[in-house]
């Protein structure tokens, strides 16, 4: 018999009624949802709609004025966060990858894992190397960031957030500037990480993508989840809105 009553897993991430105002300027008008361990959420709604503000809430880039948001048992919204160890379990990756133009690939990753991990320089060359591998692109260690495609240099930026043994990866609108071709090698490495178990939130326009890799698809619209489901809520919306945005975004 168990001695505890069995209770759900407790959510990696969870918004309760978070507010956000630019001035004037309502930006999330009550938004809520939880992810739970191993889930991938997409985030998805057309531009101005709060994705971006909502990413940046979760990774306390940005302050709210309203609600509660915990992340990997960080309460985001308690103004004594300590914003080091939340850095140290949540990575995140935005469509530039701000790479060092003057370090190699391998020197770009190894920088976080010495000065914030405090690693030695061989084992953050072997971290680098593993997490290399991994987005397969174990043979451009020592090549800069100018020599790389940008699908490439993007799958670095993923690198080096790996490198940090992230519990949450949040990603904004990683491909949008990448061509199809290179869109398609770094959404591999996505579904790679999912299919890993890796928990993630990613704001995407990639709506064939949401659909077979997102355990949670949550549809934003003028600042509220408008509607929140599954991949398949997508070849079924509920609301105008969401047929609407995906009559337009395919
Ligand atoms: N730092 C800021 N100061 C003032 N307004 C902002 C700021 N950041 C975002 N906004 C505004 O908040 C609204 C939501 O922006 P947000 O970037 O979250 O949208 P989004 O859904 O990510 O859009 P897109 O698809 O274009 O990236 C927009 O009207 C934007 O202009
Ligand atoms: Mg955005």
């Amino acid at each position: 018999m168990s001695s505890t009553l069995s209770s759900p897993l407790s959510p990696v991430v969870s918004l309760s009624n978070v507010h956000k105002s630019f001035g004037a300027l309502k930006v999330l008008d009550g938004v809520s949802f939880d992810v739970g361990v191993g889930e991938v959420a997409a985030i998805i709604g057309q531009s101005g709609s709060g994705k971006s503000t909502a990413l940046r809430c979760i990774n306390a880039l940005e302050t709210i004025q309203q609600g509660t948001i915990q992340v990997c048992g960080h309460a985001i919204h308690d103004p004594a966060l300590d914003r080091r160890a939340l850095r140290r379990d949540v990575g995140i990756v935005f469509q530039s990858y701000n790479l060092f133009p003057h370090l190699t690939v391998e020197q770009n990753i190894m920088l976080a894992p010495t000065c914030v991990k405090a690693l030695s320089k061989g084992e953050a060359r072997d971290l680098a190397r593993e997490v290399l591998s991994h987005v397969g692109l174990e043979a451009k260690a020592d090549q800069y960031p100018e020599q790389l495609s940008g699908g490439q240099q993007q799958r670095v930026a993923i690198a080096r957030s790996l490198a940090m043994r992230p519990k949450l990866m949040l990603f904004d609108e990683v491909t949008s500037a990448l061509d199809p071709q290179l869109t398609g090698e770094v959404l591999k490495v996505m579904e790679t990480l999912a299919r890993e178990g890796m928990t993630m939130i990613l704001v995407t326009h990639e709506m064939a993508f949401a659909r077979k890799v997102a355990s949670k698809v949550v549809y934003m619209h003028q600042g509220r989840v408008w509607e929140t489901g599954t991949g398949a809520m997508l070849d079924d919306p509920q609301t105008p809105e969401l047929r609407a945005f995906i009559g337009n975004g395919l």
